[in-house]
């Protein structure tokens, strides 16, 4: 099976074509640069020319609070991007894999969301991400939308890269202060990844959330990350009014992987072991060199 990874160079593409690569199958990646999928004609050109089979579409203007500020950037980028991709899946009959994000709902459940919980997003970002699934679910014949947690993973240069942004945090300052009151499930990007492969094969197309298992505050995730990383640094939680942004972000985005349970298909693993995974394989080996 062949399969094109857009936003290739982003911390969730990046990690992506890593593991394509890993299990053998045939990748084609293509950064902002050579594909920007608000582009149609480009789109079109690029599928006409590579033959996907499935098309796992991870590109996305990803700045929250950017996109309250400039809506248009988002819906571009998010929205039409996510159409473009759409209708060339369709024309070259390949299948439409949409990353989308937990941040779909209103924030106000209390509990971690399933796939049978109403979406009602919130921000211009959030809002420019539901648009998309809208329309790969009305564009794309075959298609996943898939929804993963708060995604950690990448390299160190990754800007999006959030546990090694608390690393940097913690060197600069020895009290790190985190938000007690906004719930999400951690999820690495590689966990991520090997789960959607496994979706894609099981031909059973839909909505899905892909976390990993279990859901905490921002507090207890960082608090985790310092421990993890053999920090002393003191963790202080605090209100999310304590961080002045544009963007009201919903203050639960935990997710609960229903359907893959329910089709037996799970293989994602709790969160803390995923962390524990990515920090003493990857980061530390990179932050060691
Ligand atoms: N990070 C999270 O916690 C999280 C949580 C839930 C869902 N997601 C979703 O996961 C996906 C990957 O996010 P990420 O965390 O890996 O973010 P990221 O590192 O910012 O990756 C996004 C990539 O998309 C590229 N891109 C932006 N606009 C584009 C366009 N018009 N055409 C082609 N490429 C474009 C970016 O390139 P430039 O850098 O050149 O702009 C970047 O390389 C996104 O769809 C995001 O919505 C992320």
């Amino acid at each position: 099976m062949k399969l094109l990874v857009t936003g290739a160079r982003g911390m969730l593409g990046s990690d992506f074509c890593l593991v394509l690569e890993n299990s053998g199958h045939e990748a084609a990646a293509f950064a902002r640069a050579e594909m920007d999928v608000s582009d149609l004609r480009r789109v079109r050109q690029v599928m006409e020319s590579e033959r996907p089979d499935c098309v796992i579409h991870t590109a996305a203007f990803t700045n929250v609070d950017e996109s309250e500020r400039n809506p248009d950037a988002a819906y571009t980028a998010n929205t039409l991007g996510a159409w473009n991709v759409a209708l060339a899946c369709s024309e070259f009959d390949a299948v439409a894999v949409y990353v989308s994000t937990c941040g779909v709902f209103d924030g106000e459940k209390g509990a971690p969301y399933t796939e049978f919980d109403q979406p009602a997003p919130i921000t211009h970002y959030h809002k420019s991400k539901y648009l998309g699934e809208e329309l790969v679910a009305q564009h794309a014949r075959r298609h996943f939308i898939v929804r993963p947690g708060w995604l950690f993973g990448g390299n160190v240069e990754h800007r999006r890269n959030f546990v090694e942004a608390r690393r940097r945090e913690a060197l600069a300052k020895p009290e790190i202060v985190s938000a007690k009151d906004k719930f999400g499930s951690p999820t690495y990007t590689v966990d991520f990844a090997r789960q959607v492969i496994e979706l894609i094969r099981s031909e059973a197309y839909g909505t899905y959330h892909v976390a990993n298992v279990g859901s905490a505050s921002r507090y207890e995730y960082v608090r985790e990350i310092v421990e993890q990383l053999g920090l002393p640094n003191a963790v202080r939680p605090v209100g999310s009014d304590f961080f002045p942004r544009s963007a009201p972000v919903p203050a639960w985005e935990a997710l609960e992987n229903t359907c893959l349970k329910a089709r037996g298909m799970m293989i994602m693993r709790p969160w803390r072991e995923a962390l524990r995974d990515y920090v003493a394989t990857r980061l530390s080996a990179e932050v060691h060199q």
